[in-house]
């Protein structure tokens, strides 16, 4: 057994997707208060009034119709206006965590209960306490704070009027933000990340042009303000405490070749440099890759990136490497292979694997490929930050909620970091996604659930949202009070 004494063995949320009270304590929206539930095969949609004053929805790459103005719509319902209330419960929840033993709790602070509509010059006072009531909880337990700056929740003000990331003018105010997170929560709180999955802005690689190029050069655009962002937030936070350990946050596919066909080899080398490497070489190095400029010619983009933001980038590298691991992919040149969707990602199914219910793929091996990889290429501590199975959970009437394939799941997931460990990565935490059940990000849904903890609540924000230890909570329990030995559990 590899794991080191003093491991960071937790869970994970996000503030969106679990908090609620999404008009309350002086909080502003956020683009997924109009966003509406969906399932596996029908999309979330963003709602609106159009200049004319007709109710309308989008897609999430979808602009927004010219004189439109984002609105929740009164026959419509929105998840995340009640998560699983957690802004009221928090108390609870983090009991429930010091029950398991959790050493770590990963959470986002909402922007815009800091600043309402994220132009603000002060912040709000009662979002400011909301939080420091929350991590004074978790000191409580000698829970380890780990905060996410911003978690897919940019103020909806800052979409609306200032196209959101597409507006140099972001950096500026999140940074305002960041800061102000820095130097309130001195002292409580220690380990930072900037942005989640910040490689998702970047458009999937595809071969047939179906994605148009105004989406490269958005998302690439929008990766760089954010880079820049990351980086001066950086150096706030280690000139506020030095103490700070911040990270960069990486949605982690591990990508494979379907066939040996070495067209297939390249594109697999071009997937993990688009998709994977191109952020955080950025974060991590703090300058763009050479096979950066490769892309940006291939998808003819044209970047507004300045002199002093390159010297931004060289001084703003992360203190640690950190990311999400649910899945492989398998990605193909070829033509006629049945296709998979996923983790904000898609490729063609790998027969070697098994598939859950909303159709991403179950490959601890490729955990332990992920992680030797980019520990070889970068050399900076690294956490887990979000791992889990999303699957139905049905609350017996006693109370108790049996889910094998989650521990098993689990189970397979903390070999792959054992060994990864024993051959020499510096892994430092692991903070399983859904600790406690939570909105679906993709989807909406509560049904797809990923916690030790069930949260009676239905789709439809129907139910008494009391909590229940599943057969998982103990074992995750057992897991952490045995340091990650496996034996007999
Ligand atoms: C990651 C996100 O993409 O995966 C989380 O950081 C998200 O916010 C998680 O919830 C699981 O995805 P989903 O769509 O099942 O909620």
């Amino acid at each position: 057994m590899a794991f080191p004494k003093n491991f960071l063995w937790g869970g994970a949320t996000a503030a969106n997707q679990a908090e609620g009270a999404w008009n309350e304590g002086g909080r502003g929206p956020a683009l997924t208060d109009v966003t509406t539930g969906g399932t596996k095969d029908t999309p979330r949609y963003i709602t609106f009034i159009d200049k004319d004053g007709k109710p309308g929805f989008k897609k999430k790459h979808d602009k927004l119709p010219e004189g439109a103005k984002y609105a929740v719509l009164k026959d419509q319902y929105y998840p995340n206006h009640l998560a699983i209330d957690q802004y009221h419960r928090y108390k609870e929840d983090i009991a429930l965590f010091a029950e398991m033993g959790f050493k770590v709790y990963r959470m986002s602070i909402s922007w815009s209960r800091l600043y309402p509509k994220g132009i603000e010059e002060v912040p709000n006072q009662e979002g400011i306490e909301h939080y420091r009531d929350v991590f004074k909880e978790l000191r409580k337990y000698n829970i380890e704070p780990l905060v996410t700056i911003w978690h897919f929740d940019t103020p909806l003000y800052l979409e609306e009027e200032f196209d959101g990331w597409n507006n140099r003018k972001l950096i500026d105010l999140y940074v305002r933000f960041a800061e102000t997170c820095f130097r309130e929560y001195k002292g409580l709180v220690k380990y930072w990340l900037t942005f989640n999955e910040i490689n998702n802005s970047m458009p999937q690689p595809v071969r047939d042009g179906s994605t148009p190029l105004w989406r490269y050069q958005e998302g690439l655009q929008q990766l760089h303000y954010q880079f820049v962002a990351s980086a001066k937030a950086v150096q706030i936070g280690h000139r506020i405490d030095p103490e700070n350990m911040i990270g960069c946050m990486i949605c982690g596919i591990c990508y494979y070749p379907a066939t040996c066909d070495p067209k297939d080899i390249l594109w697999n080398r071009h997937m993990w440099e688009e998709k994977i490497f191109y952020c955080s070489d950025v974060q991590c190095k703090g300058s763009y890759p050479t096979y950066a400029k490769r892309m940006w010619k291939k998808y003819n983009v044209n970047l507004d990136i300045t002199e002093e933001d390159l010297e931004e980038l060289k001084k703003g590298t992360v203190d640690m490497y950190t990311f999400s691991y649910y899945m492989s992919q398998n990605v193909t040149t070829h033509d006629g292979m049945e296709k998979v969707g996923g983790n904000m990602s898609s490729g063609t199914k790998n027969p070697y694997l098994q598939y859950s219910d909303w159709g991403w793929s179950t490959d601890p091996s490729g955990l332990d490929y992920y992680l030797e990889m980019i520990y070889d290429r970068y050399e900076k501590p690294i956490m887990v930050v979000e791992n889990g199975l999303g699957a139905f959970d049905t609350l017996e009437e006693d109370g108790t909620v049996h889910d094998p394939f989650r521990i098993d799941y689990f189970r397979e997931h903390i070999k792959a970091m054992d060994l990864a460990i024993e051959n020499g990565v510096d892994l430092i935490g692991y903070t399983t996604w859904g600790c406690i059940d939570v909105v679906s990000a993709g989807t909406g849904e509560i049904r797809k659930r990923y916690g030790f903890i069930y949260v009676d609540v239905d789709d439809l924000g129907n139910g008494t949202l009391n909590r229940y230890r599943k057969d998982s909570f103990y074992w995750y329990k057992k897991v952490i009070e045995n340091n990650g030995n496996l034996e007999n559990l």
